[in-house]
């Protein structure tokens, strides 16, 4: 074994969690190099959620485009899995943090969370396309591709509640504005319309763009990992969450569950039944 200097044992252990994100001494607090006075009271969240996703400042337009993304998913009422989870929670006595994170912890592929996966087929049909390619062809392939290995649903596309998803027109019109100050390349958001072309023709009915697929357009045209895609929508939805969480808190009620007690749910096991008889031999057991 090799013998280390103090001095090697103390540059490991500095280095164990080594950042480029944020640099604090006594009383001084950088992050991404740019002291934290100067970001107070300049450099709005959105902008502050960049910086930190992606080590530089955004331009003005970028920023108002990301703000504009993460404004409509913070909230879809209680028939939302994520908010009735935090309502439930807290009537249950966990504290806000624990109704968020519970709350957070369903976010994944199908409620919330799609917008990843849209993220990743959007990718999928710009390669596929390439320079010259159609992208309703490119979508088209890319859908039966994926249809063939058992995944028959484009995630960012559909709803159960609205015919038509009123947060995806609003933001298009924000995509068309931004692609026309030239703040983003208009690619995704024509792949995102070519899916939806490509999605009605076996259907022969529309299947709408809803807000994962519209915000994973914008993040694609801002230039996001899938992952942090993700991870984008949880902080919008995280408001919501919390917002519901708190409201709850101050009703002061224990114990809900996801439907009043008088209303039943359905019941599919066996009829009413005796014990088998080897069981029922057995007489009543007493604790002593
Ligand atoms: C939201 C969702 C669960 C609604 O599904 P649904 O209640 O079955 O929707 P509908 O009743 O309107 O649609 C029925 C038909 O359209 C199909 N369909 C619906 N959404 C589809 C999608 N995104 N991709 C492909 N086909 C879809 C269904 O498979 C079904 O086909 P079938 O009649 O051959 O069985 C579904 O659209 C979905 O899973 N979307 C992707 C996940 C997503 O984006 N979630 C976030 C929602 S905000």
């Amino acid at each position: 074994m090799t013998t280390r200097t103090a001095e090697q044992t103390l540059a490991d252990a500095s280095a164990w969690w080594d950042t480029s994100i944020i640099d604090i001494h006594p009383g001084k607090i950088a992050i991404r190099g740019y002291p934290i006075e100067q970001l107070i009271g300049r450099v709005r969240f959105p902008e502050m959620i960049w910086l930190m996703l992606r080590g530089e400042l955004p331009s003005p337009e970028q920023a108002e485009l990301l703000e504009a993304a993460l404004v409509p998913g913070v909230d879809h009422g209680p028939h939302a899995p994520s908010i009735a989870i935090s309502r439930m929670a807290v009537t249950c006595g966990l504290p806000v943090n624990g109704a968020m994170a519970s709350a957070i912890n369903v976010l994944d592929d199908i409620h919330g969370g799609a917008g990843q996966q849209c993220m990743e087929r959007y990718h999928e049909i710009d390669v596929l396309a390439g320079a010259e390619g159609d992208l309703v062809e490119s979508a088209t392939t890319v859908l039966e591709r994926h249809r063939a290995a058992g995944e028959k649903i484009m995630p960012g596309f559909g709803h159960r509640f609205h015919p038509v998803d009123p947060r995806t027109a609003p933001l298009f019109e924000l995509l068309a504005r931004a692609e026309a100050r030239g703040t983003i390349g208009g690619r995704f958001a024509r792949i995102g319309r070519a899916v939806e072309v490509a999605l009605q023709k076996p259907k022969g009915r529309l299947i709408p763009m809803n807000i994962d697929g519209i915000t994973a357009v914008i993040f694609c045209e801002l230039g996001f990992e899938p992952e942090l895609g993700r991870g984008l929508f949880i902080l919008s939805r995280s408001v919501g969450i919390l917002a519901h969480a708190w409201e709850q808190k101050q009703r002061g009620r224990r114990i809900m569950g996801p439907m009043p007690r008088e209303i039943p749910f359905k019941y599919s096991g066996p009829a009413r039944r005796d014990l088998p008889a080897e069981f029922a031999a057995r007489g009543t057991r007493t604790r002593t």
